[in-house]
């Protein structure tokens, strides 16, 4: 029988084709409505066990109410994935690029500098940096406690209690026996409703300065913004402005690229450090990945750092965020492929092609550095004047402020690689005209140029040359982790009584 003949006897049939296309559609759409509405489906599916209190800092209280993404969190903890340039394991980076100690002479980074790992290891690893030293009470120390800001939620409450201003003014060692919760649930949500929420007044003051007000931010915006709380480029403003302070302030107020955030600070005629070796006013990038995920082309079409960072996973029917935030590469998968058809294969090497390419440039401005800094060190030995030396220091300052922009943040030459290049191809050219520099001020102060080299090829040979006695250091470090923390781990156990 034809369609035509069956149509023709049994009519109805037409009309149940069209209702069954209308149900399949209106399905479809309910289809399409349940996965944009993932996260309602996520939460409606557990009621909270427990009441969670605003600023509860405790990721295992919160993990009763939200098992999943509390379990995936905890992942967070693993160290055995190693990308091409990245993982999450303990990497020495100084060890890796020894110029790095070099560059950084007179300054903290060059005693010690970790790549970044899982957040789960946030506070241990801020405990353990010789970067905050081995205080032997609670008010000595280099280091103010705005260095916990971006390590736990244990800093809201400290806040709330002591004012912001007075918590940063505390040294480092002050708040030690108050925090204890690595990067956690109420850094980023409102635990009434679990909306996203941003916590750190750093952020919502950039943003205010600009007359932005950050809680109007969509929902998609704040799926990066949660993450700018810290990883951004950020600095210590005090009384006087060319000198580090103790207030967080992300340097923003003209705009986020390299450039902008160089004339915030020079109008300001700040410095982070005087370099030891070269004597030039330096400027130190932390990790600015929100300014240059900005510049890259998936920002540009409004891909977030939780899309590829954070991405939606599937246990027993139940879909939910990942909280096991890491390198995407270790989840092509769940990460790229939700949006890319293209292979694994093709996908990791997309990254790793750029990363090689920036890499290969960074390298030789590192060593194009080394020798400014080693060169302007001997310029001043011989005799060099302040007028003589004047503008190669702000050669050199202009072109460590480019290279540690793009190598400070570990994902720049995935996220934005030709910003990356940009700016290393300026800081390239910047260390060449100050070495062109050096050249005539060295020869008219009777040194022939080039000179001759000290051997700096590992981190132990390079920490000599800057004058860090590595053992001495490491051996307070140890002290102070032995007497001091069980003292903090015991005051914080009584404090913890009084969250319930
Ligand atoms: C760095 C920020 C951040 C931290 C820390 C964080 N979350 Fe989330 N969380 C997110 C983001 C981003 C989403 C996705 C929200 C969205 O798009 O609506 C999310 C979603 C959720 C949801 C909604 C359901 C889902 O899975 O999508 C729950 C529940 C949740 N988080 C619980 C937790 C718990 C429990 C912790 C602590 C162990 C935690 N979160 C820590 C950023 C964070
Ligand atoms: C409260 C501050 C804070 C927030 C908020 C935060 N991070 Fe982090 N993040 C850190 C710190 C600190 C580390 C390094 C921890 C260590 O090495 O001990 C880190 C490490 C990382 C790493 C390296 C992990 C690895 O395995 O190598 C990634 C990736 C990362 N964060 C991404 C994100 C993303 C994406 C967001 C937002 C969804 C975010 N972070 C929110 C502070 C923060
Ligand atoms: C939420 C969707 C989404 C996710 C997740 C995502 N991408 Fe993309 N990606 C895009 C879009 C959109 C573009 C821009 C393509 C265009 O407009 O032609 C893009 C572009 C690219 C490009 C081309 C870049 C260029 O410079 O032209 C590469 C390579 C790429 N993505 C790799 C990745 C990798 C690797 C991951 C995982 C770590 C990833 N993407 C995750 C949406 C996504
Ligand atoms: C298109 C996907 C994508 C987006 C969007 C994205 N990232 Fe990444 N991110 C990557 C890739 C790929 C790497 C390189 C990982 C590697 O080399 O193993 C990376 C690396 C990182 C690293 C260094 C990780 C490590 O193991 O040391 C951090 C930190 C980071 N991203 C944070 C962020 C933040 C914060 C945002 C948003 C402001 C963001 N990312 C947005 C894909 C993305």
């Amino acid at each position: 029988m034809s369609l035509n003949n069956l149509l023709e006897k049994k009519p109805w049939i037409g009309w149940a084709v069209f209702l069954g296309s209308l149900t399949a559609v209106f399905l479809l759409g309910l289809l399409a409505a349940s996965i944009m509405e993932r996260r309602s489906e996520a939460l409606i599916a557990f009621a909270p066990k427990v009441q969670i209190k605003s600023l509860d800092p405790r990721n295992s209280k919160w993990g009763e109410n939200y098992p999943r993404e509390y379990n995936s969190f905890l992942l967070t903890q693993e160290g055995n994935f190693k990308s091409k340039y990245n993982g999450n394991g303990v990497v020495d980076m100084l060890e890796q690029a020894p110029a790095m100690v070099i560059l950084w002479g007179g300054y903290g980074f060059s005693k010690d500098y970790n790549q970044p790992r899982g957040h789960f290891y946030a506070v241990e690893d801020i405990r353990k940096t010789l970067r905050t030293g081995a205080p032997k009470s609670e008010n000595e120390g280099s280091q103010p406690n705005t260095c916990w800001t971006c390590k736990s939620p244990d800093v809201l409450h400290l806040m709330k209690q002591m004012g912001i201003e007075n918590f940063y003014q505390g040294k480092w060692a002050s708040a030690g026996p108050s925090i204890k919760n690595p990067i956690g649930c109420s850094d980023c949500h409102d635990p009434k409703n679990l909306n996203l929420t941003i916590t750190r007044p750093a952020l919502v003051e950039a943003f205010a300065r600009q007359g932005v007000d950050i809680n109007k931010a969509t929902h998609q915006e704040k799926r990066s913004l949660v993450c700018a709380q810290c990883h951004v480029e950020y600095y210590f403003k005090g009384s006087d402005p060319k000198k580090p302070g103790t207030n967080l302030t992300f340097p923003w107020d003209q705009g986020t690229t390299v450039d902008n955030i160089e004339k915030y600070y020079d109008a300001l005629e700040f410095s982070d450090w005087t370099h030891s070796l070269s004597k030039a006013p330096m400027l130190k990038a932390q990790h600015p990945d929100y300014e240059m995920w900005k510049m890259g082309i998936h920002a540009k079409r409004g891909v977030s750092c939780a899309d590829c960072h954070m991405p939606y996973v599937a246990e027993g029917g139940i879909k939910y965020t990942s909280h096991h935030i890491q390198s995407p590469l270790n989840n092509i998968n769940q990460s790229c492929q939700v949006c890319h058809r293209e292979s694994e294969e093709v996908l990791k090497n997309n990254v790793y092609d750029n990363q090689t390419k920036v890499t290969e440039i960074r390298e030789r401005v590192e060593q194009a550095l080394v020798r400014t800094h080693v060169e302007a060190k001997i310029a001043w030995e011989k005799g060099a004047s302040e007028e003589e030396m004047q503008p190669i220091l702000k050669l050199i300052r202009q072109s460590q402020w480019r290279w540690d922009f793009a190598a400070a943040g570990h994902g720049n030459s995935a996220h934005a690689p030709l910003e990356s290049v940009r700016m290393l191809g300026h800081a390239l050219e910047k260390a060449g005209e100050a070495r062109l520099l050096l050249a005539n001020v060295l020869n008219k102060h009777g040194v022939a140029w080039p000179i001759d080299m000290p051997d700096l090829s590992t981190k132990e040979k390079a920490m000599a040359y800057v004058g860090i006695d590595l053992p001495k250091l490491k051996g307070e470090k140890e002290e102070f982790i032995k007497s001091i923390l069980p003292t903090w781990d015991q005051k914080y156990n009584e404090f913890e009584k009084s969250l319930d």
